[in-house]
């Protein structure tokens, strides 16, 4: 079962938000909005704006069907308002994400100041400007902050979070908080300077590299390839510092420093100084760069990018013991609160099959037929089976108290197929329960239609791990069950209920079978 735990019924502290820019970052922060549930309301004077966040849209909603089976909320709302104004009447949460320069921001913020609720969050994008300076000459300064994303804004959940001289201590622990809710990590950095800290350290490196690439030790390529096949790979999972406690060897961190803090002192650095940025040296690196490219897009290399970044995601999701790291760690503590979240949406839902899982089916889930192959319907099933586990409470700490559901029993029909890229949604009907067993009917379908493609008819039975039986469920868990139970006795049962292997129709009986 995934690392999870049950969130509050109140654990979405967000409703409504305004973006004030629309471009590149401004476009990823209203796609991270509108999929965790939240309504946006965008000010860009920019006349191509509804294009070109609907790009950004479609990417995030491709790389969210690869990134995640658990259901989204209902998308939140996306307007389009004439003045900055109007966007942010309303709005909880405003974030500004208009063009670097200090007195467009100022003018754009002292706007957003006038208009929006004087309890209403400001975070700006910037990329290096100081908060303090930001918010000078705002009537509420203290709810003006730095929240500095990642591109893409809908898939990297770093916002470094910033606070000028006069921001409340209030403001950034509620920015922290929202962003836990849009699945984002907000860090909280002490003191304000400019670039923060992710841009300190990528203009460090990237100073050097540019110095790498004009004294021709090697070119664009080779100093990507350097990157991407070694440390950009330990980055991703550690960072920087735990990676060196480990490169310390047993002695961890003060050997590491002994041994190689020396180094930083020999001549081999240009790290202070800055490379003279000349036409021949951008001749060169554009020259080098569209020969990296190969001819691809910049759209299709962000698909590539989307891809890659899911997978590695992905991959953290189930890193460790099982349990997530890093920002696959985050994705699962996301998708505990998209659930409940989907749950409380349907508080009413519970007279239907709950809907638990949703994706879109994936290369690696096709077979020679060029159809879905069996076993992944199998973990579909499974996925939904946690999914309901989850929403009753039996989350990691319940099975790590020695507590649990296995599933004794499993009837899985193969009813139709399904194709590379269809959208595959699974719910689940609860036949019956008692204190040990719930009996649960899951149905496939593809797309729009109601047919199911797959069905699967299981028994989980209440285990008491230790002690290697059986069990009666707690009375906690038991009362979250109920509800589910109750209106599910009002759903037609499933006619297949019960059947056994080989018979098609549900009027025929065994004695039908055709011979062997
Ligand atoms: N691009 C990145 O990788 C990146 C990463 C992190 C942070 N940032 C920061 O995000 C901010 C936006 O950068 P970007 O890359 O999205 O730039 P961008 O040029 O893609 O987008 C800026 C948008 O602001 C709009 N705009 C201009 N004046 C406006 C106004 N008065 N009101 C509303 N909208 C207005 C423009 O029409 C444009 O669509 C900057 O502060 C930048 O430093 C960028």
């Amino acid at each position: 079962m995934i690392e999870t735990k049950i969130l509050s019924a109140n654990a979405h502290p967000l409703s409504r938000a305004a973006c004030i820019g629309g471009g590149v970052i401004g476009g990823g922060w209203i796609a991270r909005f509108l999929l965790a549930g939240v309504d946006v309301q965008v000010f860009d004077p920019d006349p191509e704006v509804k294009r070109i966040v609907g790009e950004v849209i479609a990417n995030a909603e491709r790389a969210y069907a690869m990134l995640t089976h658990t259901p989204l909320p209902r998308r939140g709302a996306l307007r389009f308002r004439a003045s900055i104004a109007e966007a942010v009447a309303d709005a909880e949460w405003v974030q500004e994400s208009v063009p670097e320069r200090l007195d467009v921001k100022q003018r754009v913020l002292a706007e957003i100041d006038a208009a929006a609720p004087a309890t209403a969050l400001i975070g700006s994008s910037t990329s290096g400007l100081l908060p303090s300076d930001l918010q000078s000459g705002l009537s509420h300064p203290e709810r003006l902050f730095v929240a500095h994303p990642y591109n893409p804004v809908y898939l990297l959940p770093l916002a470094e979070l910033v606070g000028g001289k006069a921001t409340s201590r209030e403001t950034l622990s509620r920015a922290q908080e929202i962003c836990e809710s849009i699945g984002m990590k907000g860090v909280i950095i002490s003191r304000e300077i400019e670039a923060f800290v992710g841009d300190r350290l990528l203009e460090a490196l990237w100073r050097e590299a540019l110095w790498l690439i004009k004294d021709d030790i090697c070119d664009v390529e080779t100093l990507d390839d350097v990157i991407r096949y070694s440390f950009g790979l330990r980055w991703a999972q550690m960072g920087l510092f735990q990676t060196y406690r480990i490169a310390g060897g047993e002695a961890g961190m003060r050997h590491f420093l002994a041994q190689f803090g020396p180094c930083l002192k020999w001549p081999w650095t240009k790290l202070t100084d800055v490379v003279d940025l000349d036409d021949t040296l951008i001749d060169k690196i554009a020259a080098q760069s569209d020969a990296q490219a190969a001819g691809l897009s910049i759209r299709e290399l962000e698909r590539i990018r989307d891809s890659n970044l899911v997978e590695i995601i992905k991959a953290l999701k189930t890193g460790h013991d099982g349990r997530g790291w890093g920002a696959g760690r985050l994705l699962a503590d996301f998708e505990c609160r998209l659930e409940s979240r989907v749950a409380r949406e349907e508080a009413a839902q519970f007279h239907q099959p709950l809907r638990l899982v949703e994706t879109a089916v994936p290369a690696a889930w096709i077979d020679y037929n060029g159809h879905m192959t069996e076993h992944r319907y199998l973990e579909v099933f499974g996925k939904a089976t946690d999914a309901l586990l989850r929403l009753i409470g039996v989350d990691l700490d319940y099975v790590a108290g020695g507590h649990s559901y296995y599933t004794v029993e499993t009837h899985l029909q193969h009813l139709g197929q399904a194709r590379l890229g269809d959208k595959l949604t699974c719910t689940c009907q609860i036949v019956a329960a008692d204190e040990k067993r719930i009996h649960i009917f899951q149905r496939i379908v593809s797309g729009d239609s109601e047919a199911p493609i797959a069905s699967a008819e299981q028994m989980l039975l209440h285990v008491d791990s230790h002690a290697g039986r059986a069990s009666p469920a707690p009375r906690a868990i038991l009362e979250r069950l109920r509800p589910i139970v109750e209106a599910h006795e009002d759903l037609e049962r499933p006619a297949v209920l019960g059947r056994s292997i080989g018979v098609k129709r549900a009027d025929l009986s065994h004695q039908d079978l055709p011979p062997r």
